[in-house]
């Protein structure tokens, strides 16, 4: 189906103010985003405009009663062109949260070509390669003014971006957390949605005031296996194998952990998905066969564990040797986003410089 999305352009860019040396991460917003409204039936009147406030009810159903969900996806800039990193995969997440939380499914025609012109149009907003990537970021929210617990009727679906530098500067120290729980069996843990984030917050906050940049989320009926961090997936590299969470209904299906299995295993790695125990992980640290940690993630990339706390155990391990799996997997997966590989290519989608 043709989609046409109007288009209303920002009379003066804000990228002169933009130090790219200086950028952090989510706190700068390129110039335009997208909107589109669904009206009960239909996803109707799709633009591209000036990024700016929403005007909402008190009464927004979102804010009340949470069906709010997004994505993470990120644009790269190779040599000559700007790619997407399997931005279809993204939306497929959307939809697959969007079901579970009663919300309406975004069309992938509609959410591609608003991606493309978006990314287009802002493409000056894409750092250079040495110094970041353009955070992408689409949502969707209820927006019934509505007091009472039911599926809001309309919606709002929304993309903006932002150029980013690294969201973790440095090797992590997390702390397992064995008290608190992200998610449960029947749960909401394999969506991106909103109440996710917000309830780790409160274990987060007490894991910084510790000393502890994250939590290790473990299962919650026994807290004794390893699931995830608070902003990512979660590897532990073994001696002779690499081993991350199997995916149930309480971890996030993380796309960066699906492209790091995959690449891992195409340069030749053992990765195993399976049940991961917290024993299990110091028992090898004390034998010598655990190698390395690293977390996963859109926003975080691939970055060393370096500390793991669990009571009052630690493990800590080296993360600076040319050996380090973390590192070389990074690389590659950076090589596949830019366009300096030729494995995987199915993954980049260019970004076709259209509007002048
Ligand atoms: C991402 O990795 O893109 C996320 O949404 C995680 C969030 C902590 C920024």
């Amino acid at each position: 189906m043709p989609h046409n999305i109007n288009l209303n352009r920002i009379n003066k860019s804000r990228i002169f103010d933009v130090d790219f040396d200086n950028i952090g991460f989510g706190k700068v917003f390129s110039d335009h985003m997208f909107i589109a409204d669904f009206d009960g039936q239909h996803w109707s009147n799709p633009s591209i405009l000036p990024y700016g406030n929403f005007s909402l009810s008190p009464a927004t159903s979102a804010l009340h009663y949470g069906q709010s969900i997004f994505e993470g996806m990120k644009a790269f800039r190779g040599e000559n062109e700007v790619f997407l990193f399997r931005p279809s995969d993204n939306l497929k997440r959307l939809n697959i949260s969007g079901e579970r939380m009663v919300m309406p499914a975004f069309p992938e025609d509609l959410f591609m070509v608003a991606l493309l012109q978006l990314i287009d149009l802002d493409r000056a907003w894409i750092p250079p390669a040495d110094k970041g990537t353009l955070y992408i970021r689409p949502y969707m929210f209820a927006t019934d003014d509505f007091i009472g617990v039911k599926p809001s009727e309309k919606y709002r679906f929304a993309i903006f971006t932002c150029p980013v530098g690294p969201y973790y500067a440095k090797p992590l120290k997390v702390k397992v957390e064995e008290h608190f729980s992200r998610s449960a069996p029947g749960g909401v843990g394999f969506t991106k949605c909103s109440g996710n984030y917000a309830g780790a917050m409160y274990p987060t906050k007490i894991a910084q005031s510790e000393g502890f940049d994250q939590v290790l989320w473990t299962d919650p009926l026994t807290h004794t296996y390893v699931e995830e961090t608070g902003t990512t997936n979660f590897f532990a590299v073994f001696h002779d194998h690499i081993a991350t969470p199997a995916l149930s209904d309480t971890l996030l299906s993380g796309l960066t952990r699906d492209s790091s299995i995959q690449v891992l295993r195409h340069l030749g790695y053992r990765v195993e998905e399976r049940k991961i125990s917290v024993h299990e992980l110091f028992e090898a640290n004390n034998n010598g066969t655990l190698k390395e940690l690293f977390i996963s993630g859109t926003a975080a990339t691939l970055i060393n564990i370096e500390t793991l706390a669990y009571r009052d155990q630690i493990i800590n391990l080296v993360t600076e040797n040319s050996q380090n799996v973390t590192q070389i997997i990074k690389s590659k997966l950076d090589d596949i986003r830019t366009g300096k590989s030729e494995n995987f290519q199915n993954w980049r989608v260019t970004v076709p410089s259209v509007i002048q």
